[in-house]
């Protein structure tokens, strides 16, 4: 083994280790050991075409070589067929990065995914890494929450509230302590961008933290993580110690007098954690319930002080606003929503994963040109945007651009970015069912509308069901369970403390209104072929 090793990527993200990108990993440095082959295996992050996962990448003198999906069993094959000089084979991909679905996109945000190791710091500076938060520090902190507010930037979490507005409230309260609260909790169904970012290039998300730090004047952040994300955990672990060591957080970032540090803390497996108060108290070590509001956290956030809540893709923006400028960021986008956004495709789709682009992009562009159309070759006839209260949209609707503006007025949402594609097969009153009963079972109890409601929500729908497989009588009209439900999507909407009960009607009313058909009387069910929601023993 006298010749130098060959650079071997190997995704350590979770969901290529769920493909069995570890078995991979291993397969690769005991084949290449059997045939005197010295290898150096980088667990980098997903480069997010996730049906090409595992998808490993050999550093040959022609550039990185890409092949995929790997198993574990085509290894031995493929080291004979000559993988480690970049060789000819059938899984050979060549350069990925000229894969029309990755060299289509605008990424920004993630423009290190899949390409740096991401526990190297010496990598993500070579890759452009920091150069944000120098230009910070030499700016006065109101400079930068302008640039931030100049670039247009809005909060990726969910609710798409302007970034420099928070950021400027929180600079103006004049107290001692002040906290960055990074929530990392990513709850939506579908998602998984937060998650990407933090295992494939955790040094952006710390980066973009210090600057929120010095631009507000807060010392000390906490980075809110998912329970379920235990890659990412272990990810952020090894770069808050790396940079702490050389001097990118602590007492004096960069010796410039300047403090900041963050600690990782676990989050408690609610999605109502991922509301940001509830998430405030549960940081605080009780239950994560909401808070009534006001005040709003940027005034009395966590431990009583001001405090910035931003989701992990809002704050790995940053330091692109930082390093590019504010015009650069700005220059992206449609409308009001400026910048990109990482869409995240899944559910019954061909090509499932990370699409990042300028905000604008069609819904039928995402699901064809990128998604390929549903994995099981039938038509798609629904995706939900924005998570499980998201709403779902019909094929008819599918020239909607992925903006803030243009989905509210379609009464629909854009969430967290996550799109969940259904084919032919899918009952949608299974599916409203299903948005209620989720809102049942995480509701944190505060307020009747969402604690009772969704419950009642649950037996309505059960109702109509029923009557619409020919069950009437004893429950009332099918006319009028529909009526009482469209009232009790309106108290949710109108009474409920949080968006948990106040968007649940979303996905009900979009259900109703665009598949009325699969509430009817007139249904027959169940349609031929349809097996998507129904329970086992209807099928
Ligand atoms: C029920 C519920 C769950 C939420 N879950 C998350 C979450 O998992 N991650 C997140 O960033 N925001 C979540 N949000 C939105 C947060 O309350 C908040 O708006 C966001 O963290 C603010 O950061 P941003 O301005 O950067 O988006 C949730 C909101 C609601 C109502
Ligand atoms: S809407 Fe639901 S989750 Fe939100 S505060 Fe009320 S009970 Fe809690």
């Amino acid at each position: 083994m006298s010749a130098a090793p060959v650079t071997v990527f190997v995704p350590g993200d979770a969901s290529a280790c769920s493909l069995g990108a570890d078995r991979v990993a291993r397969a690769i440095e005991a084949e290449a050991g059997r045939r005197g082959r010295a290898v150096h295996i980088v667990r980098n992050g997903s480069r997010g075409l996730y049906w090409l996962e595992p998808l490993v990448e050999v550093v040959t003198a022609g550039g990185r070589i890409a092949y995929g999906p790997v198993t574990p069993a085509d290894v031995g094959k493929l080291l004979d067929a000559g993988m480690l000089e970049g060789a000819a084979h059938a899984l050979r991909l060549g350069d990925i990065s000229t894969h029309p679905y990755l060299a289509s996109q605008q990424r920004l945000t993630g423009a290190r995914l899949g390409i740096v190791d991401p526990t190297s710091l010496v990598d993500y500076v070579a890759h452009g890494g920091y150069v944000g938060l120098r230009n910070a520090l030499a700016m006065q902190p109101l400079d930068i929450v302008r640039a931030i507010t100049d670039s247009g930037l809005r909060g990726r979490g969910g609710a798409a509230f302007p970034t420099g507005i928070k950021w400027q409230t929180v600079h103006d309260q004049k107290t001692e302590q002040k906290f960055i609260a990074c929530n990392a909790d990513e709850g939506d169904s579908g998602t998984f961008s937060d998650r990407m970012l933090m295992e494939g290039d955790p040094f952006l998300l710390i980066e973009g933290m210090t600057i929120a730090g010095l631009a507000v004047g807060a010392t000390q952040g906490y980075i809110y993580l998912r329970v379920e994300y235990p890659h990412a955990a272990r990810a952020l672990a090894k770069a808050l110690q790396v940079a702490r060591a050389v001097g990118y957080l602590g007492k004096d970032i960069l010796g410039s007098g300047k403090r900041f540090d963050i600690a990782v803390r676990l989050g408690a497996g609610a999605y109502i954690c991922g509301e940001e108060t509830s998430m405030l108290e549960s940081l605080e070590g009780r239950r994560g319930e909401v808070r009534v509001r006001p005040p709003l956290p940027a005034i009395k956030g966590l431990f009583g002080q001001p405090t910035v809540v931003n989701n992990v893709v809002t704050l790995a923006s940053v330091p692109v606003v930082l390093a590019r400028g504010a015009q650069f960021y700005k220059d992206f986008g449609a409308g009001r929503s400026r910048g990109t956004i990482p869409l995240q495709l899944a559910g019954n789709v061909k090509h499932a994963g990370l699409v990042e682009r300028a905000f604008g992009l069609t819904v039928k562009e995402l699901v064809y040109d990128y998604g390929g159309g549903s994995a099981s070759g039938r038509p798609v006839r629904a995706v939900q945007i924005g998570g499980p209260l998201g709403a779902y949209l019909p094929a008819s609707e599918f020239d909607t651009p992925l903006e803030y503006e243009a989905l509210s007025a379609k009464n629909a949402l854009l969430g967290h970015g996550g799109v969940v594609v259904f084919d032919d097969r899918v009952d949608m009153a299974r599916m409203a069912r299903y948005a209620l009963e989720f809102c049942a079972i995480e509701s944190c109890g505060k307020c009747t509308p969402c604690r009772i409601g969704s419950t009642r929500g649950v037996e309505l729908v059960d109702r109509i069901i029923a009557a619409r497989a020919g069950a009437n009588g004893a429950n009332g009209s099918h006319e009028a369970n529909l009526a009482l439900l469209d009232e009790l999507c309106d108290t949710l909407f109108n009474g409920s403390l949080c968006g948990l009960g106040g968007l649940t009607p979303f996905p009900v009313r979009s259900a109703l209104k665009h598949f009325r058909e699969d509430f009817g009387d007139r249904f027959i069910f169940p349609r031929a072929g349809q097996t998507q929601g129904l329970s086992r023993a209807e099928k």
